[in-house]
């Protein structure tokens, strides 16, 4: 059986969800929102101890402005409304992504909410927001050229947003490809996909995929 630590999820569909029954695509981002309780309550009693979430791509700054503000406005909701939940629940909170475009109260609630919950042991939740690989890989090269540290694999990762490898990377919404989501990360993911689009997505499909995954053989280049 293999061990589950880290979980990705790349959740798209959002839109597609929300234009199929007549809504404007920003009420599929207000349902996809709601879905990431139930993940992080599957993910504490599995035992998983990270989980990613792709929200907000470095290159989601080119969407019409309106559903960019809208995206804007829902993260700062988020933020404040799950406070409680992720206390209650010993969730750390955490970013992965390149904090600086966002407005100043966007960034002090993204602070506030890192601060009150570093404490939290159950799970680590990293939510990538204006995140890249491509840009998270630049801004370590550089900093590990500021640093004049050796460049190796180990002082690569360290670098990085996140250090740990992704066990197993789900994307929602039918297509198949990683959109520069955690490329290093990922390297020995395995991938699962499937069409349900993210408002849609459930416990009950997650755990499917687990109950999957837990079977493969994981051979990391080995025989
Ligand atoms: C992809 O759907 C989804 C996004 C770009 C945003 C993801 C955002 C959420 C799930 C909600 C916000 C989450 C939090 C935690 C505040 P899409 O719009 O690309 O859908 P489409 O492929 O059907 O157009």
């Amino acid at each position: 059986m293999n061990e589950l630590k880290h979980l990705g999820i790349i959740m798209d569909g959002n839109g597609r969800w929300a234009k199929r029954r007549g809504f404007l695509r920003t009420k599929g981002h207000e349902v996809g929102a709601s879905v990431v309780e139930a993940m992080c309550e599957f993910c504490i009693d599995e035992g998983v101890t990270i989980l990613s979430l792709y929200a907000f791509s470095t290159e989601n700054w080119k969407r019409p402005q309106k559903e960019v503000e809208f995206l804007m406005d829902l993260l700062k909701k988020f933020l404040v409304s799950k406070r409680e939940n992720f206390l209650n629940n010993g969730i750390k909170f955490t970013t992965i992504g390149d904090m600086e475009p966002f407005s100043r109260e966007l960034k002090a609630e993204i602070s506030l909410l890192k601060e009150l919950t570093k404490g939290n042991k159950k799970l680590k939740l990293n939510l990538a927001i204006n995140y890249g690989a491509h840009d998270e890989l630049v801004r370590a090269f550089k900093a590990l050229a500021k640093s004049g540290e050796l460049i190796n694999e180990a002082s690569i990762s360290a670098k990085l947003d996140e250090s740990e490898d992704i066990d197993l990377l789900i994307r929602t919404g039918g297509e198949q490809r990683l959109s520069n989501f955690m490329l290093w990360q990922a390297s020995y993911a395995e991938l699962a996909f499937t069409k349900t689009l993210w408002p849609e997505f459930s416990k009950k499909e997650l755990e499917a995929i687990v109950k999957d995954y837990r079977q493969k053989n994981r051979r990391f280049g080995g025989v």
